[in-house]
C-alpha cells in the first residue's frame, strides 16, 4: 500500500481571536502550516499530500507550500470531518481502498518526527490503524449541570489518553466511516471516532505530549519554546 497525507486546515480558527485563522499566524516568521507540511514531507514516505482550505482562504498563495508540487488543495466543509471527507473524496482515483492515510491537524507544528516515523512503523502491517495519543497526567473531574459548576466525581484517569494526530487509517475504510458519521448526524471530532463508531478498536501509539494543537494565544509561545528545543 502506499501513504497519503491530508493536513485539514479549513479552519478559522476562533478561540485564537486573531486577524486570521490560526494555521497562517507565524512562528519564528513561517506560517504554521509551512512548519507543520514541511515537518511532514520530510518523512519521504508520502505519494501525495491534500490540504482542505476554507473556500474565503487568502492566504494560501501566500505560503511556501503553494509552490511545493507535493502538495494539492481542496475546497474543505463547514465542520474538521467534512473537510477531511472533501480531501479523501479529491484523492478519489489517486488512492486505492488498501492505502493508508495520514491525517494530521495544520495547527499541530510540533509533530515530533520520531512520532510520525513510529506511528507508521507500529501500525503498518495492522488492518484498522490508529493514532498518536498520549496518557492524561492531570486529575480528571466531572461536574454536574449546576451554574457555577461543582464536582460530581473525579474520573478514573489510568485508562484515558489524549487524542492527538496524525490518525492513521486506511483510505476505503475511513472514507466509508466519515461519510456515515456525517449522514448519520454523529459527532466527529477526530477519524478514530469514525472508525469507533463503524465497530472498529483504533491502536493507540503512545506520542510525546509536547504535540500540541494551537488552539489559545498563549500558545504560540510554547509552539515557538518546543520547536527551538527540538
Ligand atoms: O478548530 P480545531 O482546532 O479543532 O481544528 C483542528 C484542525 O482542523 C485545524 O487544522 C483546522 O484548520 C482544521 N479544520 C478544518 N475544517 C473545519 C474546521 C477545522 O479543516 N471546518
Amino acid at each position: 500500500p502506499r501513504f497519503w497525507l491530508i493536513v485539514p486546515a479549513a479552519g478559522i480558527g476562533q478561540r485564537m481571536r486573531a486577524e486570521c485563522p490560526k494555521q497562517y499566524l507565524k512562528l519564528h516568521n513561517r506560517f504554521i502550516l509551512d512548519i507543520t507540511l514541511s515537518r511532514l514531507l520530510d518523512n519521504g514516505q508520502f505519494d501525495g499530500c491534500m490540504v482542505p482550505l476554507n473556500p474565503r482562504d487568502h492566504w494560501w498563495p501566500d505560503s511556501e507550500s503553494a509552490r511545493d508540487e507535493r502538495v494539492q488543495t481542496c475546497t474543505g466543509g463547514a465542520e474538521r470531518a467534512d473537510s477531511v471527507l472533501a480531501a479523501l473524496d479529491a484523492l478519489d482515483g489517486q488512492a486505492a481502498d488498501k492505502d493508508w492515510v495520514l491525517v494530521h491537524d495544520a495547527a499541530r507544528p510540533c509533530l515530533h518526527p520520531h512520532d510520525l516515523a513510529n506511528l507508521i512503523d507500529s501500525l503498518a502491517e495492522h488492518p484498522v490503524g490508529g493514532l498518536l495519543a498520549a496518557p492524561v497526567a492531570d486529575t480528571l473531574k466531572q461536574a454536574g449541570g449546576e451554574q457555577p459548576p461543582s464536582v460530581e466525581l473525579t474520573v478514573d484517569r489510568s485508562r484515558l489518553w489524549r487524542a492527538l494526530t496524525p490518525q492513521m487509517f486506511r483510505f476505503g475504510a475511513l472514507r466509508q466511516a466519515l461519510a456515515e458519521c456525517l449522514a448519520d448526524g454523529q459527532p466527529v471530532t477526530d477519524e478514530s471516532s469514525a472508525m469507533e463508531f463503524s465497530g472498529n478498536m483504533p491502536v493507540l501509539v503512545e506520542g510525546r505530549p509536547d504535540n500540541i494543537k494551537i488552539t489559545v494565544p498563549s500558545d504560540l509561545g510554547l509552539a515557538e519554546f518546543i520547536l527551538g528545543r527540538q
